[in-house]
């Protein structure tokens, strides 16, 4: 009986896009499915791991003895949930496309359309990765990045400035990538190294990411 690769850590992934309500009726949203991340936590859970998967509205489901599903709907919410947990875990992965802007104000009633030009001031979120970057004591902190454009440069700097051990970072120029999709191209960057992977389904995708996690965790390079 081998001992699971993941046994005895605690793994935090969030997961999902968020909604920002505008009125009882409406929201800002955005067109991820969260499969990534309810893949990475399939793959968390194989190799052993408890997992609190922190997710933004949607269609997926999950159980396991060893998950904690928290479904949340804005950003500050997912935020909250996430800072309260990110002390006690020892891997953390922000896969969530979280809203950068919220409205300034909700209003309590549906919205009519009696004007011409409608006007929403928005307020920036709080960024969830970005804090656990600056919270990181021991934490391993894995890191997304969508990009359209200069897409190695803009991940790397995110990579800095995030705090991160490694972005994957996936092009919605590369077809058959990025959200809604049921397969992914990513490259994983370290501050020194990138890696290539070809284009594959989600599932494969989660076990490429993990290999790499764990071939890092048991260099002895971090928990
Ligand atoms: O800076 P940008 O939003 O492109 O960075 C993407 C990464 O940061 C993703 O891992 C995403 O989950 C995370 N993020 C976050 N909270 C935010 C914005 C982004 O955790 N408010």
């Amino acid at each position: 009986f081998k001992k699971m690769p993941l046994y005895g850590k605690k793994v935090l992934i969030t997961a999902g896009p968020t909604y920002e309500a505008i009125d009882p009726v409406r929201y800002i949203g955005n067109h991820s499915s969260g499969k990534m991340g309810y893949e990475m936590t399939k793959t968390a859970l194989n190799l052993g791991a408890k997992v609190i998967l922190i997710s933004g509205p949607t269609h997926l489901k999950l159980s396991h003895p060893n998950l904690e599903l928290v479904k949340v709907n804005t950003a500050q919410e997912m935020f909250d949930h996430a800072m309260q947990q990110f002390e006690s875990v020892n891997i953390a992965i922000a896969s969530a496309a979280v809203s950068d802007y919220r409205p300034k104000t909700y209003q309590n009633q549906k919205v009519k359309k009696t004007e011409d030009t409608f006007r929403i001031d928005l307020v920036k979120n709080p960024d969830i990765l970005k804090t656990f970057g600056q919270n990181k004591t021991h934490q391993f902190l894995v890191g997304f990045a969508l990009e359209t454009n200069n897409e190695v440069e803009n991940a790397k700097q995110k990579l800095a400035k995030k705090n991160l051990d490694f972005i994957v970072l996936n092009s919605l120029q590369d077809k058959g990538a990025g959200f809604k999709n049921d397969t992914n191209k990513i490259s994983i960057i370290t501050k020194d190294n990138i890696k290539r992977f070809d284009i594959k389904p989600k599932p494969e995708v989660a076990q490429d990411i993990f290999n790499e996690i764990l071939s890092f965790i048991s260099d002895g390079k971090d928990n």
